[in-house]
């Protein structure tokens, strides 16, 4: 029996405290979205339910991004509000643990322990499988705790095996953390080397997504397609062999992968997007500039042209690609010609979809140093005209689809009664009159209008 000098951890995670809620709030990209998913399922025996009212919870959970300087600060703006519930609840008699996870809490660690007085507990991204006994010391110790270290052992193997499928479409992370140190980026920081799960450990993944309901799998990666994984013949497997894998898993109907850098677009992984029909034809490849000078200050390690032939060899394989790209605009010393040269690339490429930021120096990274930082006003215009110019390829990549018919994935109600949602294989949102019924299945849809961020149609038999 515990003692109270030896507090017996296994005994107090695997006891739920029933009626206990959790409460998280998930910043950034996908990956975090998916580490969210695994650190609910992680404390979900310890008798925590989630909900979506911040008020209602015995735990907060919140999980962040540093990549550009806005989303790090709203963390503190959330954990100012979240302090005053805490305290609320205090006074009502309910305890409230507070947990920054993800890229912030990596990166400022104790930082945020002096500045945010709400916090118990500050959990780097590689840690999340201890996450119950850091609770659990937090509370027994009554003490505020920083974990930041990256751990020998890797967190994948060890967060719970349980799966929860939460719609028709899932994301399976590949792969974590970046070599590249593009000189803008916090990432290899934040999230440490590279570092890739096995081959046989995702398709069991898979399989268990898939078993619960699952019809399509996004594998995530910072640096996707730089995958090396441990394959079955325990040689490390490429990011197409692992595609190939997965496409045998029967009823899983859809494979898409992001984030991809140009520099690790094999020839394999093109082939893969021509012979495996499972495989959608999308791809997030972000560009980030479209000047040779600027891209070699960013240590992108890819010229414009070495992206222009890249993109040919793409559509080549696979005429039908949908494209989409990251831009940064306002990259130190990026003069009107640099970025002249972004817009020429993009008015090229027509991508059909992409994310467009303004510069944001991040501590610790080089570009941050750099002499020639521009003013934000010159940051704003420039944004301003690139995004024009973006969203008109987008609109247009969508109008060219009136007339086509499409399969989509239905995977949620829409806004209107008997409306449903789902996605084109090339990622559009798709809006449809149709019977709950079809939630989980993908139908023929004729495309009868485009707007600038959906499509909508009219389901065909099949
Ligand atoms: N691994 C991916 C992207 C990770 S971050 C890749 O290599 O492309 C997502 C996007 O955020 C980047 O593509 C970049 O466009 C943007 N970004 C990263 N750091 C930034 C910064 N300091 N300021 C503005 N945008 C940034
Ligand atoms: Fe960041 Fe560059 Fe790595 Fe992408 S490739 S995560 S932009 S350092
Ligand atoms: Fe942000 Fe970290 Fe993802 S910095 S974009 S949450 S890897």
């Amino acid at each position: 029996m515990a003692t109270i000098d030896t507090p017996d951890i296994a005994a107090d995670e695997t006891l739920p405290v029933p009626g206990k809620k959790v409460f998280i709030k998930t910043f950034g990209c996908q990956m975090n979205v998916y580490d969210s998913e695994r650190m609910a399922e992680a404390v979900s025996p310890l008798g925590y339910a989630e909900t979506g009212v911040l008020e209602d919870a015995d735990l907060v959970i919140l999980n962040t991004c540093h990549i550009r300087e806005k989303a790090a600060e709203k963390v503190y703006s959330d954990l100012g509000r979240i302090r005053q519930v805490k305290d609320e609840r205090r006074l009502a008699g309910k305890d409230t643990v507070v947990t920054v996870a993800g890229c912030v809490a990596q990166a400022e660690g104790q930082e945020i322990i002096a500045r945010a007085p709400a916090v118990d507990l500050v959990i780097g991204p590689q840690s999340y499988h201890r996450l119950p006994e850091l609770l659990y010391r937090a509370r027994s110790e009554s003490r505020r705790i920083v974990e930041t270290a990256f751990p020998e052992e890797d967190k994948f193997s060890r967060l719970p095996e349980a799966r929860v499928a939460r719609a028709a479409t899932a994301f399976l992370t590949v792969q974590e953390g970046c070599d590249k140190f593009c000189t803008f980026c916090v990432v290899p920081y934040t999230r440490g080397v590279e570092y890739s799960r096995p081959v046989a450990e995702l398709v069991a993944e898979a399989r268990k997504l898939v078993a619960a309901g699952v019809r399509e799998v996004t594998l995530l990666g910072q640096n996707v397609n730089a995958y090396h994984g441990d394959g079955d013949d325990g040689r490390p497997a490429t990011l197409a062999t692992l595609i190939r894998k997965l496409s045998e898993v029967e009823d899983l109907e859809r494979i898409r992968y992001t984030t991809s850098h140009p520099r690790d677009m094999s020839d394999d992984l093109i082939r893969a997007h021509r012979d495996e029909a499972k495989l959608m034809p999308f791809l997030h490849l972000p560009v980030q500039s479209g000047s040779d000078r600027i891209l070699a200050a960013m240590n992108r390690k890819h010229t414009a042209d070495d992206y222009r032939r890249l993109v040919g060899k793409i559509r080549d394989a696979r005429p039908d690609m949908a494209l989409s790209t990251d831009i940064i605009v306002g990259f130190p010393s990026e003069t009107d010609a640099d970025f002249e040269a972004t817009l020429a690339l993009v008015a090229e490429m027509g991508f059909a979809q992409a994310f467009s930021f303004k510069y944001s120096p991040r501590p610790g990274t080089p570009a941050a140093k750099m002499d020639e930082q521009l003013p934000e006003t010159v940051k704003s215009e420039r944004l301003a005209r690139l995004q024009e110019l973006l969203d008109q390829s987008q609109a247009r990549f969508n109008a060219g689809c009136i007339g086509k018919t499409l399969p989509v994935l239905f995977e949620k109600s829409g806004r209107h009664a008997g409306q449903l949602v789902g996605r084109s294989p090339y990622l559009q949102l798709v809006h449809a009159t149709a019977e709950p019924a079809v939630l989980g299945h993908i139908l023929p849809v004729e495309i009868s209008a485009a707007g600038p961020n959906s499509l909508s149609g009219v389901i065909r038999a099949a």
